[in-house]
């Protein structure tokens, strides 16, 4: 062998080196999936008697007061202690009042999983008004128009009222300009100063909230969200909601959907030294069920290798409805 082909040999030969047994290539990954860094998002109803299966998304349901009790115990048992709750209230008015009725869904499910779990859990409260309004969108409408600041009159009433129920991070996700600082400001002014924000900063108008909307039951009556929501096209403006809202006072910036967004997670992850999440949605949950269903694809693996990228694009914490299968999994040898 002459010295040329040596050295080839040297350099060739290092991948399959790196690869060739299972020890040696989890010895050199790069990412891996924390348990500890899921958030399981949970949906609580003030009408169901029982737990209502949710047709676009199998698997989850809308959770009565009980069988939520019993859906976070499984998850703390399996070690994911953070969860992400969405209301389905009683009743619908045009302010969307319901979401800071203390006797609420939401308001009852936070009470009584602090009081089971304590700090054990980790109680994330999304606050929006387009599971509360009868015409679905995420603010007060004056003339057939999303109002943003009589929006943030009602947001930091909700975003107090979770806080009284003992809500540990609030989560607005109704995309009002201002939203971070109104209920920054809010929560500090009730004496809430540890009640931290996690902002969906970077949140498009997608179509992947299409099986949320039914689980939810808050599909817009009319129009669409795109006045107040991103445009998919856009990455730079992605930056500068994201630094809009950490100068507000956002604890954690969100990036969602996730897996059609690998590069702004990537960029945001790149610019900004504050704890970032990606919301793996609805739509991105929906789509791997199915194809599951069908017998198309290996849900686990599929299921892993997605979470992966997305920590990998540079996400610290992943909301995902696959959350209780990927720490069961994961247990597995
Ligand atoms: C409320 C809200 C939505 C989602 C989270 N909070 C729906 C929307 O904006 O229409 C979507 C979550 C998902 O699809 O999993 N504004």
């Amino acid at each position: 062998m002459d010295e040329t082909e040596q050295i080839l040999n040297t350099l060739v030969r290092r991948p399959r080196r790196l690869r060739r047994t299972a020890a040696i290539r989890s010895l050199v990954q790069e990412t891996h999936i924390n348990v500890s860094s899921l958030v399981l998002p949970l949906f609580v109803s003030s009408a169901a008697q029982e737990p209502v299966p949710i047709s676009s998304m199998p698997g989850h349901c809308q959770h009565t007061q009980e069988s939520l009790l019993h859906e976070v115990d499984k998850a703390l048992k399996e070690g994911i202690s953070a969860v992400l709750l969405f209301g389905i209230p009683s009743y619908k008015d045009a302010e969307g009042s319901s979401a800071w009725d203390s006797e609420e869904a939401v308001q009852t499910a936070i009470k009584r999983l602090k009081r089971e779990f304590g700090d054990d859990v980790l109680v994330i409260s999304d606050l929006c008004l387009c599971e509360y309004t009868e015409h679905g969108h995420c603010g007060i409408i004056v003339d057939g128009q999303v109002d943003n600041d009589q929006t943030l009159e009602a947001y930091v009433k909700t975003a107090i009222s979770q806080a009284e129920a003992g809500a540990d991070m609030i989560a607005p996700s109704g995309m009002m300009d201002g939203q971070v600082a109104a209920i920054r400001d809010g929560l500090d002014s009730e004496g809430f100063y540890d009640v931290a924000i996690m902002a969906y900063s970077a949140k498009y108008a997608s179509s992947f909230y299409a099986p949320f909307r039914v689980a939810a039951e808050s599909a817009p009556a009319f129009g669409d969200r795109k006045t107040y929501q991103m445009n998919p096209a856009n990455v730079k403006e992605a930056l500068l909601e994201v630094y809009e809202d950490i100068d507000q006072g956002a604890d954690i910036v969100m990036v969602k959907p996730a897996l059609p967004y690998l590069d702004v997670i990537r960029a945001v992850a790149e610019s900004v030294n504050l704890p970032l999440a990606a919301y793996n949605v609805s739509g991105e949950y929906a789509m791997v069920k199915a194809a599951a269903l069908n017998g198309w694809i290996d849900e686990k693996n599929v299921v892993k290798e997605i979470i992966t990228s997305i920590f990998r694009a540079g996400a610290s914490i992943v909301i995902t409805y696959h959350a209780l299968d990927i720490a069961k999994w994961l247990k597995e040898p």
